[in-house]
């Protein structure tokens, strides 16, 4: 999977259009009526979350970020108080934080949603990248790998899933069936989808993967869009009661993980948070590198741009960022141009 520096043409209107597809990202007409007819209402959203405490949004083809910035403003003006959202999308070819900002400068509307996913983009590094939207209760988890793999390493289940991976006819990849069992083996029972083709191959995957599916009426020049819908009632679930002992660094963030998803743990320790180990107050984070794009590289590069991320958004915290690795032989200069590539 590469990431060539252009895969993006931009039309006179100034919308995006894949370069490796050859098709756009969304609809030229209007992309966010799309979006809404297509997705949310498509999913039945926003009263398929009435009355939940959690829910969970699936979607492959991450792209500009449109149909998310629209789930987390719907989500936002219409969810309960308490209750928490958890997206996970899937991105192979991920756009630069400056060309989604430029795509998405179309619906102002969506500004106060689109400000703060443009402001902590996920990189461009293989695995899964973890934004929070605390303002939204929100938090997404954006997986930068192809679509299987990211749908065979991903543990959670879907109360809906937005089917948006360019046309099937351009990208089967995205459309297959192994794709879609793997959709309905991580969702809840009575997910829905909700999809902008009525492609014959994606309705008879929908059905053999054990979905129900409707063509429903179009939006703008489509005729029509698909909803499909697994069998079942999502189980009503108590909120978890957690413990956590220890407040090291690890308990510490677990806490604080656990609290973004709406978790209130108790954390038990017996003298002050961080006093074991040194006790120093300062931590000093290295990064492991590693010219492998296997999974122990691929996760020493997550937890180091996590990190990265959180201390820096720790008010008054100095983060002092840079490290410098010499070559001290041949050897090391080829291996350093792989871990920069
Ligand atoms: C139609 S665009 C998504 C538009 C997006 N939902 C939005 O709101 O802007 C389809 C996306 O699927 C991604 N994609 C295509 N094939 C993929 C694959 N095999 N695995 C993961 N992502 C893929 C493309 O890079 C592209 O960003």
């Amino acid at each position: 999977m590469s990431h060539p520096a252009d895969i993006l043409d931009w039309t006179p209107e100034g919308q995006p259009r894949s370069r490796l597809y050859g098709d756009v990202y969304f609809s030229t007409e209007d992309g966010l009526a799309e979006t809404e007819a297509v997705f949310l209402k498509g999913c039945g959203l926003p009263e398929a979350w009435a009355g939940r405490d959690r829910f969970c949004v699936g979607e492959l083809g991450f792209g500009s970020g449109l149909n998310i910035a629209a789930l987390l403003d719907l989500w936002r003006r219409t969810a309960g108080p308490e209750a928490r959202l958890h997206i996970f999308s899937v991105e192979a070819h991920p756009l630069s934080a400056a060309e989604a900002a430029r795509a998405l400068a179309a619906w102002p509307r969506l500004a106060e949603a689109t400000g703060p996913m443009i402001a902590g983009w996920p990189g461009r590094a293989r695995g899964f990248h973890r934004v929070e939207f605390p303002e939204f209760r929100a938090v997404l988890d954006l997986a930068v790998l192809d679509v299987a793999e990211a749908l065979a390493g991903w543990g959670g289940r879907a109360d809906a899933w937005f089917l948006d991976g360019f046309s099937p006819a351009l990208n089967p990849a995205m459309w297959g069936q192994d794709v879609l069992d793997l959709v309905a083996a991580r969702s809840a029972p009575g997910a829905r989808v909700g999809t902008f083709t009525v492609a014959g191959a994606v309705r008879r995957g929908l059905q053999a993967a054990g979905f129900e599916v409707d063509k429903r009426p179009g939006h703008g020049r489509k005729r029509e869009r698909l909803e499909a819908r697994l069998a079942g009632e999502a189980p009503a679930r108590a909120r978890p009661r957690v413990a956590v002992i220890g407040a090291g660094i690890a308990g510490a963030s677990a806490a604080r993980a656990l609290r973004v998803l709406g978790v209130d743990p108790v954390l038990v320790e017996a003298e002050g948070l961080g006093v074991g180990a040194s006790g120093n107050p300062a931590a000093l984070v290295t990064p492991r590198l590693d010219a492998g794009l296997g999974p122990v590289a691929r996760l020493a590069a997550q937890a180091f741009g996590r990190a990265a991320d959180l201390y820096g958004q720790v008010a008054g915290a100095v983060v002092a960022a840079g490290v410098r690795q010499l070559a001290s032989g041949e050897r090391d200069t080829g291996r350093f141009a792989r871990i920069a590539e």
